[in-house]
């Protein structure tokens, strides 16, 4: 850990607020007793992380016909989980929402300082299928907006992710400046304490304006999973949205870096001594 990181100050209890009551209209499964419970890293036990691999192991989503494994389940063990996204050097959040007691959704957030900023990434969101298209994605990370942040950043392939971080860091889709995300993108993403955003290739009209393949704001991850259920929800988002991130293609994921909206009285969260 760095000098600047050690004197981080976050709450280490977990907090736990009930959001919503029961709505009986839904279909089934109902959202009854839902709870949002946040956690930061000490917190953050082997059991929280095998009980999100389960989650991420059976909901992500299966590996695409050019990758090794077509069709099987993309899997992951709290053990990796923890390597690959948890970086010591970093400040790590996890917030969940339970639905009758159950793991209905989680996400994965590392903070870092980039340029005296706090720069608050979205490293892994995941609802469970039964629970999709009912707001839990969306409550979870307008939850981490409550936390003292300068820029939110996501790298994902699907469309529900990236509408979803816009609605809670920026209005909606519409409202994403793409100009922010060039100009911001080398800086926030090569200061990261995670590998593979540090180490990301950029992709897109948005980096390179000679690239005629489609997308606008990207990388190339090479993380060979399939695409159609994020295709499918493209084509329902273009219906309702200008969508301005362009084409999903093979082995790359969708790039959103957006500004904190609110801007608090400066009781910055990192002070340096
Ligand atoms: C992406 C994912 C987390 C979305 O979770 P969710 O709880 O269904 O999302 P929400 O209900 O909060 O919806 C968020 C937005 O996406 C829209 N949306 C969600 N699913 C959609 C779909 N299949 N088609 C079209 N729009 C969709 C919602 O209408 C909502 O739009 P709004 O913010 O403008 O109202 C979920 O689909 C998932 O876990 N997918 C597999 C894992 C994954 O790809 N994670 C992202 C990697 S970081």
């Amino acid at each position: 850990m760095d000098a600047q990181h050690k004197t981080v100050t976050f709450s280490a209890q977990p907090h736990v607020s009930f959001i919503q009551s029961p709505s009986k209209s839904q279909s089934q499964p109902r959202m009854e007793n839902l709870v949002l419970e946040s956690f930061t890293d000490g917190d953050i036990t082997d059991a929280i992380l095998n009980e999100a691999a389960r989650l991420f192991s059976e909901n992500y989503g299966i590996w695409g016909k050019d990758s090794a494994r077509p069709g099987k389940p993309v899997k992951l063990s709290g053990r990796r989980l923890k390597e690959q996204w948890l970086p010591e050097s970093g400040k790590n959040f996890y917030v969940k929402v339970t639905v009758g007691g159950q793991l209905a959704g989680n996400v994965f957030a590392c903070r870092w300082l980039c340029d005296g900023k706090n720069i608050c990434w979205i490293t892994q969101l995941v609802v469970s299928k039964d629970y999709r298209q009912r707001g839990l994605a969306r409550t979870l990370l307008t939850f981490l907006r409550n936390q003292e942040v300068d820029i939110f950043g996501i790298i994902s392939s699907h469309p529900a992710a990236c509408l979803a971080a816009a609605s809670s860091f920026a209005g909606n889709i519409e409202k994403v400046s793409l100009d922010y995300v060039r100009k911001n993108a080398t800086a926030v993403m090569e200061s990261s304490p995670i590998a593979y955003i540090k180490n990301a290739e950029l992709s897109g009209s948005l980096f390179d304006t000679t690239a005629s393949d489609g997308m606008v704001s990207g990388v190339n991850t090479h993380f060979l999973v399939d695409h159609e259920e994020p295709l499918e929800a493209l084509r329902q988002v273009r219906e309702d949205w200008q969508w301005p991130l362009g084409e999903l293609l093979d082995g790359h994921e969708y790039l959103l870096i957006l500004p904190a909206r609110v801007h608090r009285s400066r009781s910055r969260s990192f002070s340096r001594k």
